[in-house]
């Protein structure tokens, strides 16, 4: 098959992850007989530099004209203090708006290989953890409207969360559907005792689940999931929620496996247009050192094969070689264990790719 890849290295060590990624895209391709054509577009901190703006508009139409788009990751201190308006992660919104990204999947896996990593105790971690939050991408709080104005003589800033009962409603179905694939329970991660968002956010999940007769859904606020994922991980399968607060879960629940640096992501559309990213950011501290863990950024590369390609097979491959690497002890920094070999961000990727 023949497959057009608009790719955003981006910022810090964008660029570095991104490389392994396509390596081992490389190796699928000539195993497989497909083609991958790359085409790369500034995103970001290196496109301020350049154009002055986060993304150009040509840059847009590519991530448009695309089979799919691979992304590394954006920003930096160094474009901190750029104005609201082109800011590095103005691009990554607009992306996502764009192409209608409207459902953003984060799985939480814990490798066995890495069980000594998770923070948590092991009578928690139980027989692993699997897990998977479907994030709504593109409303809520981070795209209604905002304001910072001046009354009486103080400045007040105003962020509105909107939510429409179709935008609630196609992520729920995404939500059930992939519920539906795996442990059949949902929970809708809500916080419907104060929020009126909340309130139309589980009043149509529940009109949903008539459905869904196989779905167990459940609703659960989150302030609470934030506590229960630290004490019982293990009872969740799929986790819907709205944008910030799946920002934010998000975060936390990579943890659970060790690392942020292994955790992937998918985000996609109604059609097979996807975009597919590690869930983790540009590491100005790290850049350029070639230590960074580019895992999360090749099981992204994982997820475009099974989801906007219909791959299935090529992507169990590329997992099946990431367990393989972890299962000969092979680690980055930041998930390096005693007994295990430390290395690069450029071995791993070539260990991953012989194992395809
Ligand atoms: C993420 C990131 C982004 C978000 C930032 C970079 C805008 O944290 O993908 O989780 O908040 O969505
Ligand atoms: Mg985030």
């Amino acid at each position: 098959m023949n497959k057009n890849i608009t790719v955003l290295r981006g910022d810090g060590i964008g660029p570095e992850i991104v490389a392994e990624a396509l390596k081992v895209l490389d190796r699928v391709c000539e195993k497989y007989g497909h083609t991958f054509t790359y085409t790369d577009v500034d995103i970001g901190g290196c496109s301020i530099d350049k154009y002055g703006v986060p993304i150009t508009d040509e840059g847009m139409a590519k991530c448009k004209a695309a089979d799919s788009v691979l992304l590394g990751a954006v920003g930096g201190p160094k474009w901190d203090s750029c104005p609201p308006a082109i800011r590095p992660e103005k691009a990554l919104l607009a992306v996502r708006k764009e192409l209608g990204l409207f459902a953003n999947l984060r799985p939480t896996k814990l490798f066995p290989q890495l069980a000594d990593s998770s923070p948590l105790k092991q009578e928690i971690v139980g027989n692993g953890i699997d897990l998977l939050i479907v994030r709504e991408l593109t409303g809520g709080v981070y795209f209604g409207p905002k304001k910072t104005e001046e009354v009486n003589g103080e400045l007040v800033a105003t962020d509105i969360m909107p939510y429409s009962e179709h935008e609630i409603e196609r992520i729920g179905r995404v939500a059930f559907e992939t519920a539906r694939k795996r442990g059949k329970r949902l929970a809708s991660v809500d916080k419907a005792n104060v929020l009126d968002t909340s309130r139309l956010w589980r009043k149509t999940m529940h009109r949903l689940a008539e459905e869904y007769p196989d779905v167990e859904l459940s609703d659960i606020l989150v302030d609470n999931t934030a506590m229960q994922l630290i004490k019982n991980p293990t009872q969740f399968d799929v986790l819907v929620t709205e944008n910030m607060f799946g920002d934010i879960l998000s975060d936390e629940a990579s943890m659970l496996t060790g690392s942020i640096g292994m955790m992937p992501s998918a985000s996609l559309s109604e059609g097979t247009l996807g975009m597919y990213e590690p869930i983790h950011g540009s590491a100005p501290d790290i850049a350029g050192l070639n230590i960074a863990n580019p895992l999360g950024t090749i099981l992204s590369g994982a997820m475009m094969l099974r989801y906007s390609f219909d791959m299935a097979e090529e992507a169990d491959t590329i997992e099946a070689a990431v367990n393989a690497v972890l299962d000969a002890g092979y680690r980055t920094g930041d998930i390096m264990q005693e007994g295990c070999t430390k290395v690069s961000c450029s071995d791993m990727g070539d260990l991953v790719a012989e194992r395809i």
